[in-house]
């Protein structure tokens, strides 16, 4: 498959669309006129400088591209958190969402979100690439369901792949963070961290703020974004995809 290499594309489109894409990424506005369709959100990320998230497979099979989006549910306003494949979601398809990835959570120089720190210290990482993917997908999963259990949290791994840990260290890492964990009867080995460099943990899983997106009773916008060999259409009404069928 050959890669695009520019985000954007100078293709005219539809007057009668928008061609301006707006979503956010780990809090901040990222504005993008005429977004190649062929582009995937692992493409951007990269592009940006955000490496964190890995490409294992890009099939949608290793997990090792998981990301969090987030959004309002419209017209109800209830916030939505998802687990997603970023290799597999075009990053047209991010229009007034947020996406987060292990950047967005935590840094080992400032605080780590509980879900990156447990999994280091109960060595559940190294070679360190699928090591975003189980991260974030706790981190979307405790984000919909902060009182998970231990079972339940370990049943959400279906999608993420590890070729050289091995998964018990990952699940212990990671069933510290459930409810009915319980200290006491946990014998596993833990990672000696170096003395000379304190890591500090946040005491609860990072808040996710969506007060910057739209808010559910604002109507959607039709989008049209052309790039080479491939065109973007999203109407916001049944009536836009009867006209479109129609075109
Ligand atoms: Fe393997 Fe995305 S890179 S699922
Ligand atoms: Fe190497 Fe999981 S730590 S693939």
């Amino acid at each position: 498959m050959s890669k695009p290499t520019t985000i954007t594309s100078d293709q005219q489109t539809d007057t009668k669309y928008s061609n301006e894409l707006v979503f956010w990424l780990n809090g901040k506005r990222v504005d993008i006129i005429n977004p190649d369709p062929n582009i995937m959100l692992t493409d951007y990320l990269h592009e940006v400088g955000l490496t964190g998230t890995k490409v294992g497979c890009a099939q949608g099979g290793c997990g090792a591209c998981t990301v969090m989006i987030s959004y309002r549910r419209p017209g109800i306003g209830e916030s939505v958190h998802k687990a997603v494949n970023a290799c597999l979601r075009p990053l047209c398809a991010l229009d007034g969402m947020m996406v987060t990835t292990t950047e967005g959570i935590g840094r080992v120089h400032d605080e780590l979100d509980p879900t990156q720190y447990s999994i280091a210290k109960y060595n559940g990482t190294q070679c360190g690439f699928c090591t975003p993917g189980f991260v974030m997908n706790t981190h979307a999963y405790l984000q919909n369901n902060p009182e998970a259990t231990e079972q339940e949290i370990e049943d959400i791994y279906g999608g993420n792949l590890c070729r050289c840990t091995g998964y018990r260290p990952i699940l212990n890492g990671m069933r510290t963070l459930a409810c009915d964990y319980n200290a006491s009867k946990d014998c596993s080995q833990k990672c000696i961290i170096d003395p000379s460099f304190e890591i500090k943990c946040k005491e609860s899983i990072t808040e996710i703020n969506l007060d910057q997106l739209p808010t559910s009773d604002v109507p959607a916008r039709d989008l049209h974004f052309v790039g080479p060999g491939k065109e973007w259409f999203r109407p916001s009404s049944l009536e836009g995809v009867y006209s479109l069928k129609k075109e």
